[in-house]
């Protein structure tokens, strides 16, 4: 081998952590203990502990393979039937005159979201409530923009923090960036109301704030519409917004990136524009398959009702848990008022890494449970350790 005076361009890396909740993957899969327990990744699983393909994405597929007469590109901004669906599904009435383009999953809309901000104002603050799902904070740093923090989630009742929020919002200045989870809100299920959002709506109209709003998980709370609702007033009051949607958990699509961008603006041209040209840097156009399969699904009408049949037994079951959790213990009350996949526990890290090791019940170390891990049948297990870890 030749040497070299040069260390290498790699010498200057220093070794990251995996990422952990991904990681959580592994380690479960690792575990031989019959009885373990997947509370860790935000994916839906059935009855059986299963995350099937949606029986209608099934269908939609069959129908893609067999109808689709080519694969060639399509161009940065993707399937535009997909986006112009996905946009009304989402905004409802409020679609009307957005501008949008398809993503590799909700993470390739923030990524591009974040990206754009960046571009057309570098100086910009990001309003962040926190805890938030913890790869938020890190595109906002990977990207250099300036984050102020407040407190989302008061843990003493379960509920959103809505003075820290509305501190927040009086102190940010015009111009600065809000981000809002839309609902079923990741790592604490912890909502804003109906009420809350007209307040919030009524402070970022008034204060001049540009909302970011992160919608992962509509259909999975109380409804599809109930779900949007507060976002679509919010964005019916502005002038301009950013949505970045995903339907890797409603339709199911997780390793096939589904997700895209919607933008309310005055300056469509520039925006659309700039968004494709960022889209062609980061990723060209985003893959094909699954949102072709989601469109096929929201415009044929026995696959769209099939599909909101399958939504609505998803939402059922995953609210059954939360409120045979609820019961099932006092620490686990205010599950009762939180929606969505997530919850997060009174649990330390270190009780975290006991229910792990002592009862194979695996969770982010934040205490977030995914409720979907849990059947009725073993919430009395999960309940018990659950205790016992509490009172240790
Ligand atoms: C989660 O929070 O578990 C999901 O959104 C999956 C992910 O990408 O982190």
């Amino acid at each position: 081998m030749i040497q070299s005076a040069n260390p290498g361009l790699f010498s200057a890396l220093t070794p990251q952590a995996p990422d952990p909740l991904l990681s959580l993957i592994g380690l479960f899969k690792a575990d031989e203990r019959a009885h373990k327990l997947d509370l860790g990744v935000g994916i839906y699983r059935d009855e059986t502990g299963a995350t099937p393909v949606m029986r209608a994405m099934k269908a939609a597929e069959r129908k893609l393979v067999e109808e689709q007469p080519s694969k060639s590109y399509l161009g940065p901004e993707g399937d535009v039937g997909f986006v112009r669906l996905s946009a009304e599904l989402a905004m409802g009435e409020q679609a009307e005159g957005l501008i949008g383009v398809q993503t590799p999953g909700g993470t390739g809309a923030l990524r591009l979201a974040i990206a754009l901000i960046r571009l057309a104002r570098p100086d910009a603050t990001v309003w962040l409530g926190t805890p938030s799902w913890p790869i938020h904070a890190n595109i906002l740093d990977s990207v250099g923009l300036k984050t102020r923090t407040y407190r989302h989630y008061d843990p003493a009742t379960g509920a959103v923090d809505f003075s820290a929020l509305t501190t927040a919002l009086n102190e940010a200045q015009a111009g600065d960036v809000v981000l809002l989870h839309a609902c079923c809100h990741n790592p604490s299920g912890a909502d804003l109301s109906a009420e809350q959002w007209a307040e919030v709506t009524r402070l970022v109209t008034t204060r001049g704030l540009f909302p970011l709003i992160d919608m992962a998980y509509q259909g999975l709370g109380d409804s599809l519409d109930q779900d949007a609702a507060g976002a679509r007033q919010l964005v019916a009051a502005v002038p301009e917004a950013l949505i970045a949607y995903s339907c890797d958990k409603n339709f199911g699509l997780y390793r096939d990136r589904v997700g895209a961008l919607f933008a309310k603006t005055a300056h469509a041209e520039a925006t659309e524009s700039n968004l494709h040209g960022l889209a062609r840097v980061f990723w060209s156009m985003p893959p094909d398959h699954g949102a072709a399969a989601a469109r096929i699904i929201l415009e044929t009408p026995e696959l769209r009702a099939q599909w909101l049949d399958e939504l609505d037994h998803m939402r059922e079951r995953l609210n059954g848990v939360r409120q045979a959790l609820a019961e099932a213990h006092p620490a686990l009350a205010p599950l009762a008022i939180q929606r969505g996949m997530f919850s997060i526990l009174p649990l330390s890290p270190e009780q975290v890494g006991v229910m792990r090791r002592d009862h194979a019940i695996y969770m982010a170390g934040s205490g977030r449970i995914n409720l979907a891990g849990l059947t009725l049948e073993t919430v009395p297990q999960f309940v018990s350790a659950f205790t016992a870890v509490l009172s240790s």
